[in-house]
This record gives C-alpha cells, structure tokens and sequence, in this order.
C-alpha cells in the first residue's frame, strides 16, 4: 500500500522559550517509532530547545544533557524509542552523511531529529514525515509550523494553537 504523503500543516506561536520546549514535549508524546523530523530555521531560532523538549516527551530522561551535536554531527539519547539529534550546520559535503550513516538513522527503528535541515538532500528529505519551519518574529516570539503526513498530529497539534492556555505538561 502506498503511503499517504499529503502533507498537513499546522502554525503555533510561542511567546517564550518555555512555551517552545512545552510544544516540543507535546509532540515529542505523539511521535512514533521511524518518524523523522527535519527542523528548519536560523541561529537562534529555537530548533535546539524544541528538541529538548520532544526529546522530554520522548521520555529521555532529565538528567541526559540534550544539546547540538555540532562537533560530533550525531548526539543519541535513549528515551522510549532510541533518539538520533543530528546537527547538519557544519556539514560541508554530501559524503559526511554517507558517513554519518544518516540512511540508518532514519530507517525504522528510533526518531530523528534533525536540525539545520536546509543542508539536507533531497534524497534524505524524502524521509522526513515530519517538517517543523522555526520562524523568529520577535525577542521572545517564534512562529512554528509543522507540517505532516500524520493527521493525527495535525489535528492534536491544532489542539495547541494557543499555548498560553496549556497547564504543565507531565513529563
Ligand atoms: N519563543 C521562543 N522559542 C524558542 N527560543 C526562544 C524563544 N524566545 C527566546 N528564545 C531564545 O532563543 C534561543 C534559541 O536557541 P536554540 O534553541 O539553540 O536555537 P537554534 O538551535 O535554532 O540555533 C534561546 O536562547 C532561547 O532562550
Ligand atoms: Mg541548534
């Protein structure tokens, strides 16, 4: 069967950096394993906090210092499903994902979630099921769309639209 790849696509605007880690930790409680994330946006954009936050939702536990892999390319940390943070800023050439094994990071077992995703080939954008654009429109305010092929995300995200009406999430 083939799969649906229509795309839907959802905006949030979070009105501080806390808010941004909340809707990466409500997200991070719906993804599944083999979903892969390819996270857009500038320096300062928030792409490394909201991976924070969906690597919480992912049940990585408080104590593993989620951070951006920009030495070492691939940071991995265990939550419910293993989670590959890949940081693509210095990437240079195509080969260093070959040699990253970047295939294998998005195949079917474990998330990825990678920043810096305007480096990212086509070829490997294709397995990205999960597309989040970071926008900055002020000191504290960023817009976030994601779009995906998941209408389950959509329409629970859709939930979100406001986070200044979320409690606090459990963790
Ligand atoms: N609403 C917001 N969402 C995310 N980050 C915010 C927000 N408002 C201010 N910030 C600040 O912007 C910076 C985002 O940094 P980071 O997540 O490392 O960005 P990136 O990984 O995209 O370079 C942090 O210093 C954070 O405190
Ligand atoms: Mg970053």
């Amino acid at each position: 069967m083939t799969k649906d790849r229509t795309f839907r696509k959802v905006s949030i605007f979070t009105g501080s950096p806390e808010k941004t880690f909340k809707l990466g930790q409500i997200l991070g409680g719906i993804l599944e394993n083999g979903d892969n994330l390819a996270l857009f946006g500038t320096l300062g954009s928030g792409k490394t906090l909201l991976t924070q936050g969906i690597a919480r939702g992912l049940n990585v536990p408080e104590n593993v210092y989620v951070t951006s892999p920009t030495f070492t390319l691939v940071n991995e940390y265990p939550g419910r499903v293993p989670v590959y943070h890949v940081d693509l800023y210095r990437i240079s050439e195509e080969d260093e994902l070959v040699e990253l094994g970047l295939d294998e990071l998005m195949g079917e077992h474990g998330i990825a979630i990678i920043e810096w995703a305007e480096k990212l080939p086509e070829t490997y954008l294709r397995n990205c099921n999960i597309k989040i654009e970071l926008i900055i429109q002020g000191a504290e305010k960023r817009k976030i769309s994601i779009e995906s092929t998941d209408k389950e995300i959509g329409s629970i995200l859709s939930d979100f639209s406001d986070l200044s009406n979320v409690g606090p999430v459990k963790s």
